[in-house]
Order: C-alpha cells, then structure tokens, then sequence
C-alpha cells in the first residue's frame, strides 16, 4: 500500500508508529493480512472508536469473536481478577477456573464429553485431526470435509479446507485430506471408503459464503456416520456460543456429533478454543499423545467462564434469534440487497450482482460501519448479541445511504 491509497480518515498523521503501518516497507508485521485501513483504539459494546476519535458501528466482532460486545464489564472484570491471582501453571498441575470451564463446556454439548482447550481454531481442528487418526487406527486415517469450507491455516487445518487456491502455495498438503461437494450427500457417500476415519463440517460455512448446511443434509450425514462407525466432527469455530440461535450450530439439526471444534466467541476476545469429544472418543488419547503449553491456563479460561456465564443469563441463543430476525427483516428493505441467508446473528446479505463487496464494505467503513465482503457480491453481518435495535436502525441506514 503506498501513501495515496491509505484512506483520509484512516491514520493520524503525527503518529509515527501508526505510519509504520500499511505495508510500507518498514512496517514491523509480516504482509500475510491486507493493508489495514483504520486503526481501532478502543471499543464498548457494539461501539468502536478509532485513533482519531472517529466512531464505529461493529457488525463484524472480530469476525464473530465479541459476541457480547467489547469491554464487557464483567469479563474484563474477571480477566483482571485472574491476572492478579494466576495467570499460568503448566499442565503439569491442575488449577480450578479451568476444571470448572471444562465442565461448563462439556454441559452447554449435553455432557459425556471431555475437553482439551487450546488457542484458536486451527489448534482444535488441528486436536481433532489426531483424535480422529487415534482413533481410526492404522490404514483408517482419513478427514473427508467439504468444498467451500474453512478450518484454519495451519497446515493440516488448511489440507482441511475445501479451497484448493489456498493450498497452491504451500503443496504439498499433508496426507490424509479428501473435499467433497457441501450439501450434497451423493458426494459424500462417494468419498467413503474403509481409510476414512472422520467427516469434519460446518454447519455454516462462515468463509465460504455464510452458507448453512441443510437440516437433512446434517441428519443423513449423522445416520451414514453412525452406520459406517465414521467419527462425525462439527467445526463450531464460528457458528458456536449461541451465534445462530443455538448454543451450537448442530443443534439446529437435532444431531449429536461425536467430536466439535470451538473457539473464537469462547473468551469474547481473549484467545481460547476447545476440542470437545464424547468421552468413548477422547479415551483414545492418552498422556504424550497431544498438548500445548497454554492449555487451559487459568487466564483464558476465566475469560471463558465468565463468557458462557453472562451468555446463559442473558439466554443468548434466544436473543441471537430474535436480534437475527431483526436484522434479517430490515436487511430485506434494502433495495440493492437480493437475498438474505445464514442463521441467528451470522447472516449474509447478496447484493445486485453490478455491486462488488469488497469495495462496498470499503465504503461502508468510511461511513462508520464494520462488516465485510464475504464474497464478490455478498456482505457478512455478525454484530454482538448484545446489539440494540437502535444500531440495528443505524447501521440501515449507513447501508442504505452507501448502496443508494
Ligand atoms: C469454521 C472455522 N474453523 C476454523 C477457523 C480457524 O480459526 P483460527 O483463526 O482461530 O485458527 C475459522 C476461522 O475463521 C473458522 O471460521
């Protein structure tokens, strides 16, 4: 990015570490995001303001991580209560904010389960993987997943993602990988053989489009798993904590899935994700089998309790539905927008076909409102539960203004 296309708006001028940003060549991040185009300094609830004081309507959470908006009292109380007891003691030791966090965890699943957390996203599908070899046994080592999707960067999680252009640079891919067509159980039973070991979905695909697996889709996958003792793993990274109306994705299915992969919304920003397995799964692993250092410290765990605590008060998924439908409803007003999809608070909008996202959502940033161009033509809406109908009204009318 060189100076002409950093926007007006986006850095003040006098700040000289703010210049160092936006690909310049003496910008100290590596060049694997885009050039930013705003700094955000400070956030509160569905609010963001920038480094020149600029005000932000957040519709995006961090790409649905602050599902309760930003500098939740509570949880910044309870992160800071933690940094002052125990941050870390290794997983040679037990500490109790995280014994209790697995426990939640496991119950907010329906129980019989276990928990190994981790970091992100990519780390728990990364678990995953590795429970699903263990468990599969020699010669039975396969994930099947589908086209479209996406399970992290890391390099088993990116053989994991259904997008081969990802892939290009960095082959050869690790072993063990097969895509077939999302919602499309032809394609699936086709990919089946005896070295299939997991299938591994999401029940939105969030990246790929905000595209929602199909009721029955979801069903017949559960039924042809169970039939053909293939582990089902569901990647609720972004759909879970509530985000579609349900505490998880799956459970718009009535499904129950032997392995799920968490994170993202978990902490409402401090970084946590979890492996969730039934517990005749997660007995495979035994000790030396898996680890990280900072698994469950007692920092991002307390974040987490804390997290799933405010979110069963508020009875989140209900919330989510009913703020889901808000949206939806005055999303369809607009006149550029033709079709609504996705589910809860993770929603789409497609724009007329002459319209192009990215530069939409450039333009919407502009005039104060964060979401992002999830596709050429579609933008992707995922504000906190916690937003009001009046930011629901104002970022309408953003959108309205800036689409004409
Ligand atoms: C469904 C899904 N799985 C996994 C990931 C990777 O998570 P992380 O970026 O925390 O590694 C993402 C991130 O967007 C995701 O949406």
């Amino acid at each position: 990015m060189n100076d002409k296309q950093i926007p007006s708006h986006a850095f003040s001028s006098s700040d000289t570490a703010i210049n160092l940003l936006g690909g310049r060549p003496d910008c100290p991040f590596m060049p694997v995001f885009g050039a930013p185009q705003v700094m955000f300094e400070r956030g509160q609830g569905t609010q963001l303001w920038d480094v020149n004081g600029k005000r932000y309507l957040d519709f995006l959470c961090g790409i649905a991580v602050t599902s309760l908006g930003h500098a939740h009292p509570v949880v910044a109380a309870a992160i800071a209560h933690q940094a002052n007891t125990l941050l870390h003691v290794s997983n040679f030791f037990a500490n109790p904010v995280a014994t209790q966090t697995a426990i939640m965890v496991d119950k907010l699943l329906g129980g019989g389960g276990q928990v190994f957390f981790c970091n992100s996203g990519a780390e728990a599908n990364e678990a995953g993987f590795k429970l699903a070899r263990k468990f599969g046994g020699r010669g039975r080592h396969v994930v099947v997943s589908a086209l479209g999707s996406f399970h992290g960067r890391t390099l088993a999680a990116l053989a994991a993602t259904g997008q081969p252009a990802k892939h290009e640079p960095f082959a050869p891919m690790p072993e063990g990988f097969r895509h077939v067509v999302f919602n499309d159980l032809d394609s699936l039973v086709a990919a089946l053989d005896p070295t299939v070991a997991a299938v591994l979905l999401e029940t939105v695909q969030g990246e790929g489009g905000v595209i929602p697996a199909s009721v029955e889709y979801l069903q017949a996958v559960r039924k042809i798993c169970t039939e053909r003792g293939i582990l089902l793993m569901i990647d609720e990274v972004q759909t879970g904590f509530a985000r579609t109306g349900k505490w998880f994705g799956f459970q718009h299915a009535g499904i129950d899935p032997d392995v799920v992969m968490l994170a993202k919304a978990m902490g409402n920003g401090m970084p946590i994700g979890a492996l969730w397995a039934k517990k005749e799964v997660a007995s495979v692993f035994e000790p030396g089998d898996h680890g990280s250092t900072f698994s469950g410290t007692a920092l991002a765990t307390a974040a987490a309790r804390a997290t799933m605590q405010l979110m069963i008060d508020m009875d989140a998924p209900t919330v989510a539905t009913r703020r889901g439908a808000e949206l939806t409803a005055k999303l369809r007003t607009i006149d550029a927008v033709i079709e609504v999809r996705g589910r809860g608070l993770l929603l789409a909008a497609e724009l007329r076909p002459e319209l192009d996202a990215k530069k939409v959502a450039t333009q919407l940033l502009e005039q104060g409102l964060v979401v992002n161009g999830v596709t050429s033509h579609a933008l992707r809406f995922a504000p906190p539960l916690t937003v009001s109908t009046a930011e629901i009204d104002e970022a309408i009318e953003i959108l309205k203004k800036v689409l004409g």
